[in-house]
């Protein structure tokens, strides 16, 4: 078995916050992550394939194959996005990169065409990323539409 990975970038904007909390709680937990008018990341996406490789060509995945994919299904999508409002499959999820690692892994992996889905990493900056298998998990939505329970600013 070999692994191929695939290393991609996209550049996006979001806020962390959960609306059936209040705004003190919000602040607590998610602290700046939380500030109403977002933040932005440049993240990075590792997407491995795993397999045994062609005899004929001696490729897992065509490389090429599995870029245009990535373009295609997932960055298109969120480069220069704010993710909270702008991306209809992230619609409602609290956009933390453990829960946009699992949405990219439930899009990819019918999509992938030789080999098998293997995991899924996403750095949010050099220090931190995520790394996901695929085992099943469920994500909660929220109504994220509106930010009333952020802090009001006195006009
Ligand atoms: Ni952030």
């Amino acid at each position: 078995m070999v692994y191929v990975t695939r290393k991609s970038h996209f550049s996006a904007a979001h806020r962390l916050y959960n609306p059936t909390f209040p705004h003190d709680k919000n602040e607590a937990i998610f602290d700046k992550c939380n500030n109403a008018n977002g933040h932005g990341h440049n993240y990075t996406l590792e997407v491995t394939v795993r397999g045994v490789p062609d005899p004929e060509t001696g490729y897992v995945i065509d490389l090429k194959i599995l870029r245009d994919i990535l373009e295609s299904e997932i960055i298109e999508k969120v480069d220069h996005k704010h993710l909270n409002y702008d991306v209809d499959f992230l619609r409602g999820i609290i956009p933390t990169a453990e829960n946009i690692a699992i949405v990219f892994w439930n899009i990819l992996e019918s999509k992938i065409p030789a080999g098998e889905l293997h995991s899924i990493k996403l750095f949010e900056s050099d220090s931190n990323f995520v790394e996901y298998f695929g085992e099943p998990v469920r994500i909660p939505k929220y109504d994220l539409s509106n930010s009333s329970n952020s802090k009001e600013i006195p006009v």
